[in-house]
């Protein structure tokens, strides 16, 4: 299984800050941001690793990263996003790269206290369909929110504003192949966004996806609150462990 960290967008809910830098080049609490995902897949046994950024400053992805060697990689594998057309478009632009393979995907801004490799492993033995990854937050309404019955994801909905659970679609998914031929069908938005959810809703309606509950804590770092927050979070107990 391959890994992608979408690193793209204009990270607009944080200006000034991204005025003239990559959101996900921002610190949290002791190294950038882009460090924890990059950390979550290798953690999980993933080391063959694209990242997908764009908009300003991305040279800076290469200054910072180079090919790894801080994580152990021997290589790292680099795409950029023009504009800002969605979770779902950003990973489509990994497709000439993955060729036909599972991937698993998270989100450049998603940070976690733990490790993902139990899930990870099982969606390897799953072989097809998807896996996605849920948390109990107080402020659903932010995410994706799944409807979970009998040990079944049946719904997911994008930034409702009257969430039928608690439980957050974190910005961790694992996908087989098919993927890359779901995203061509989708359509922008009322965002003017290709919709990870979306993606999401297609493999619900296939009968084919699974989930997992996240174990420890997570959190966004996408806006001032969340930022602050995570890097509280890393400072008290760090990440990843
Ligand atoms: O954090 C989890 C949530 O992330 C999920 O619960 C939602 O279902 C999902 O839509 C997403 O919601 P956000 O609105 O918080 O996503 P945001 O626009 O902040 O983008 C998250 C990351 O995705 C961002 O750090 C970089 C990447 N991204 C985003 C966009 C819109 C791209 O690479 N390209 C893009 O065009």
């Amino acid at each position: 299984m391959k890994g992608v960290i979408l690193a793209g967008g204009l990270g607009t809910r944080l200006f000034p800050l991204t005025k003239i830098t990559n959101k996900h080049l921002l610190p949290v609490y002791d190294r950038p941001m882009i460090y924890y995902p990059i950390q979550t897949l290798v953690k999980a046994g993933i080391d063959d690793i694209m990242i997908v950024t764009g908009g300003r400053k991305s040279g800076d992805f290469l200054s910072l990263l180079g090919n790894g060697k801080d994580f152990g990689l021997k290589h790292l594998n680099y795409t950029y996003q023009e504009g800002e057309g969605g979770i779902a478009e950003a990973l489509g632009l990994a497709e000439h790269w993955a060729k036909g393979d599972s991937v698993c995907v998270i989100l450049g801004d998603n940070i976690i206290e733990k490790n993902i490799k139990k899930a990870a492993d099982d969606f390897k033995a799953q072989k097809k369909g998807a896996k996605i990854m849920l948390k109990e937050v107080p402020d659903p309404e932010r995410f994706g929110v799944a409807t979970v019955a009998g040990g079944k994801v049946t719904r997911i909905v994008e930034k409702p504003q009257n969430p039928q659970s608690n439980f957050a679609v974190i910005g961790i998914y694992m996908y087989d192949g098919r993927v890359w031929d779901i995203i061509k069908t989708l359509k922008p938005s009322d965002r003017g966004e290709l919709e990870i959810t979306d993606v999401n809703n297609w493999y619900l309606a296939d009968g084919s996806m699974t989930y997992e509950i996240l174990d420890g804590w997570w959190t966004d770092a996408g806006t001032f609150k969340s930022l602050h927050h995570s890097a509280t979070l890393v400072a008290q107990g760090g990440a990843n462990n």
